[in-house]
């Protein structure tokens, strides 16, 4: 079978592949009535193992729209609670013959080893500090949206500049949006404090900056992340007050970039620190909400692919994709 781990692992016309494919379910979605049974008889297991409310009820939410059954597991109610070992946990879920799983874990590469160990496709809602490939997806699905929207025609992202801003080092979805924007053809800025860079983060051939003005300067794109204050180990932790004052997006800072620079941010966010509410709700600029939207439509799109040969429908190979 073939799992959804990792943007690292898709080849570029894979990544237009799926957002080709999601296309189909934003129309869908935008209806009134929205069943569809093409995964009807297909069991879904979400299992999450951190909190989420996008990712989880999305995918939730994406399962259910395609007519299949969609069970949870919260580790917190769970028996990882008495002691159960990852791979006891996904043994388990394995015997229950689920015809995919979804799962986000706190530990970087935990997805990838429940992958090698069960039957069916493994989709990663997000690994530690690895990567979080849906959310790319649907970051890039929203960001092709807002583009022809303001005329854009390309299918890719070819000359664009994308500033991403924030807790670099902890962010699984600021790794996956430097690969995915990149396949893409895209710029990639990433801009942190020192000690919030991941170290040699610049041999993933992105400009590397510590002031936030310069990273805007001309920017067709801010994407801005959140401090994983969770993932804290010993780095410097700036006040919010002091974090906004260096890095937080305002007005002010918003008119470095390009005249129709689009904001992005995957959630959840802090108003009033990354970035000031007035900025998050700014119409016409930001894509927050509809990242949100975006992310369903994508979701049904991954399951919808990778459950292919579990249906006995032409599966996802590198020849169908082209
Ligand atoms: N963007 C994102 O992953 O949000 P959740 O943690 O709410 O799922």
């Amino acid at each position: 079978h073939r799992d959804l781990i990792a943007i690292g692992a898709l080849e570029r016309h894979e990544i237009l592949y799926l957002l080709a494919e999601a296309e189909q379910y934003v129309a869908f979605n935008r209806q009134a009535t929205k069943h569809s049974d093409r995964l009807a008889g297909l069991t879904i297991i979400n299992a999450f193992f951190e909190n989420s409310t996008r990712t989880l009820l999305s995918f939730e939410i994406a399962g259910k729209r395609l007519g299949a059954d969609v069970v949870n597991m919260h580790a917190a109610q769970s028996s990882v609670k008495k002691g159960e070992t990852l791979i006891d946990t996904a043994m388990t879920l394995n015997a229950m013959r689920a015809d995919a799983i979804v799962i986000r874990h706190g530990s970087s590469g935990a997805v990838g080893l429940i992958a090698d160990k069960v039957d069916c496709p493994v989709l990663n809602a997000g690994d530690g500090q690895h990567e979080h490939p849906t959310q790319a997806l649907l970051d890039a699905l929203a960001l092709r949206h807002k583009l022809a929207a303001q005329g854009h025609t390309a299918e890719d992202f070819t000359g664009l500049v994308v500033t991403i801003c924030g807790d670099v080092l902890h962010s699984r979805v600021a790794r996956s949006n430097i690969l995915c924007l990149q396949a893409l053809g895209a710029t990639v800025r990433a801009c942190a404090p020192p000690a919030l860079m991941p170290e040699g983060v610049e041999r993933m051939g992105v400009e590397v900056h510590h002031r936030f003005d310069a990273a805007l300067d001309g920017a067709d794109v801010v994407m801005m992340l959140r401090l994983q204050n969770e993932r804290m180990d010993g780095q410097f932790i700036p006040s919010p007050r002091e974090y906004r004052h260096l890095y937080g997006l305002t007005a002010e800072r918003l008119a470095l970039a390009k005249d129709e620079a689009v904001i992005m941010h995957p959630g959840p966010m802090n108003r009033g620190v990354e970035i000031d509410s007035a900025i998050a709700d700014l119409a016409d600029r930001s894509i927050i909400t509809s990242q949100v939207e975006m992310g369903v439509a994508m979701r049904m799109a991954c399951l919808d692919v990778l459950t292919r040969r579990a249906r006995g429908v032409a599966g996802w190979s590198a020849q169908e994709a082209q």
